[in-house]
């Protein structure tokens, strides 16, 4: 029995959400490559209910559908099924069932921008010009200047009918064509199938490319960088305004189930944009991913600022959220560990992330703190990476097996993994860091069970302290209920944060957690001496 009620529910507001790449996550079959059984034998690790466990609410699984992988699983061939790779539509179900049993929602990642090309409907689509299916893509005589993100052009020539066809990705993923009304509905269809199933929510990949200029007008030149697509502006082939009307009836959709979200990936560099997907807060998207984050130097300002145009592009009943990696970008205990610093800086973006008001997204295997690995050319697997740039090493570093324990294989699986194992899993693995109370997956589970405990951190307001911040940010997240300060040092110097003109709501504060070894549970006055690269986490008294 269902037992998700309608309206009202918080989860995805109040949760902690953990995307999962499921290649690489936990291989049960022994076959190499991460599955579903993998995933519920660790269903305990992501939460069993007590502090020992990570306490997270929710798991987002990165494509399992069939897929002939071009870009693992980005390249749908059959959206109402499960990858044979992966396991089976029961294996799913009972994933389901057990992630349920431990209130953990799943949320499906949905590419409906494209499908493979092997996807029954592209074959139809591509076998003539009269096909009844031709219309479900985008075929055109003549290409226009629109460049594909992955480098080249976005047009196929197609040599049996003698048109080219759109592909805003790899030539293996045809884009669908949203203006046809046929092709909405045999999407919402597929959206329903996994809802009738019992998923919680969806991921939209590229939710903003759904639909293109009717006209096919020629993107603008811009100087945005050296790759084609970073030489255009890209005002014809994303973000146009029928998108919104898609997403509305989506979102209907959505609605007349209990208790399900959607998150919407927004490639853009404007959070206006990304926050437009939100309608008015609660007739489009619930989430958009703002990725500002993932492009931050180590730098107080540098997020500050992030946050401030986040917070100021939201509508009013619209709700943030923010992530640091994820399956693209390169992982960021690497892109801040400069200068050593790689543990404690983590420890800072872990306590800023999971602070801030907004809905966090972990991403597998940071709260070990895993490294972005280095591998060598000839082993790279991600197809974008080996095609287009002699120096781009695709994205295969930030999609390594989950390190679970210092074992041959790091605990991965009997096999051989589909792609090499962090050279640091001896050292850097969940079993090590469960027996450390100071490791930074410990850091991390403390982190989300006192966000569980405290209302300010789940749905308070939020206020910054600092106008211009330095080495250091300070913020306030409150409820009529609960007053909580965060003090986040990004410097490796011993800073004083000076909050005496910040008008705080109290005079004493207790200590709700530190990443310092800090003496006293107590702390008085506006002045906050914190240690080098310091996450102070304060309640009012
Ligand atoms: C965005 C996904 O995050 C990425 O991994 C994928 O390659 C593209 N969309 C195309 O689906």
């Amino acid at each position: 029995m269902d037992t998700r009620q309608h309206g009202g529910s918080t989860w995805w507001k109040e949760g902690v959400i953990y995307q999962i790449y499921p290649r690489s996550f936990a291989d049960a079959n022994g076959d190499g490559v991460g599955d579903l059984r993998g995933i519920v034998a660790h269903l305990d690790y992501l939460n069993d209910g007590s502090a020992d466990s990570l306490g997270v609410d929710g798991i987002w699984l990165s494509p399992i559908y069939p897929s002939p992988s071009y870009d693992f699983g980005y390249d749908v061939s059959d959206y109402h099924d499960v990858d044979p790779v992966f396991g089976t539509l029961a294996d799913f179900d009972l994933l389901v069932a057990e992630a349920h049993k431990r209130g953990l929602r799943i949320i499906l990642d949905l590419v409906m921008n494209h499908t493979s090309h092997l996807h029954p409907w592209f074959v139809e689509s591509r076998s003539s010009r009269d096909n009844p299916k031709r219309h479900w893509y985008i075929w055109r005589d003549r290409p226009n200047n629109w460049q594909s993100v992955f480098g080249g052009s976005a047009w196929e020539w197609d040599q049996v009918t003698r048109q080219y066809y759109l592909h805003s990705f790899l030539a293996q993923q045809p884009d669908l064509n949203w203006r046809n009304p046929e092709v909405q509905e045999a999407l919402m269809a597929e959206v329903r199938f996994w809802l009738d199933r019992g998923v919680d929510g969806f991921r939209l990949d590229v939710a903003n490319f759904f639909f293109k200029d009717d006209q096919f007008r020629d993107n603008p030149f811009h100087l945005g960088g050296l790759r084609g697509y970073d030489r255009q502006r890209h005002v014809y082939d994303k973000d146009r305004p029928e998108t919104h009307r898609a997403l509305k009836a989506f979102r209907r959709i959505l609605d007349g189930y209990p208790e399900r979200m959607s998150v919407g990936e927004i490639g853009t560099e404007d959070p206006v944009v990304a926050a437009s997907y939100l309608g008015d807060g609660q007739d489009e998207l619930h989430l958009a991913f703002n990725f500002t984050f993932t492009h931050c130097g180590w730098d107080a300002r540098a997020f500050h600022g992030a946050i401030a145009a986040w917070e100021r592009a939201l509508p009013a009943k619209g709700w943030p959220c923010y992530v640091l990696s994820n399956h693209d970008v390169t992982r960021h205990y690497s892109r801040y560990a400069a200068g050593g610093q790689g543990d404690a800086r983590a420890r800072i973006a872990a306590a800023l992330l999971l602070t801030l008001r907004g809905t966090p997204f972990l991403y597998y295997g940071e709260e070990i703190g895993m490294r972005n690995v280095r591998v060598p050319r000839r082993e790279i697997q991600d197809p974008p990476g080996k095609r287009y740039w002699p120096f781009y090493r695709g994205r295969d570093g930030c999609r390594t097996p989950m390190q679970w324990d210092s074992g041959q294989g790091a605990g991965f699986g009997a096999g051989v993994p589909w792609l090499r194992l962090g050279p640091d899993y001896q050292r850097v693995n969940v079993a090590a860091q469960s027996r450390d109370p100071n490791s930074l997956l410990s850091f991390y589970r403390k982190l989300i069970w006192h966000r569980k405990a405290s209302p300010a951190l789940r749905r308070g307001s939020y206020r910054a302290l600092i106008e211009k911040p330095v080495d250091s940010l300070a913020y306030l997240r409150e409820t009529p209920e609960q007053s909580v300060l965060v003090c986040l040092n990004f410097s490796s110097r011993l800073t004083r944060v000076d909050l005496s003109a910040a008008s705080l709501p109290a005079e004493e504060w207790r200590v709700l957690l530190t990443s310092a070894a800090r003496p006293g549970e107590k702390v008085k006055g506006t002045q906050f001496a914190l240690d080098p690269c310091e996450a102070l986490i304060l309640e009012a008294r």
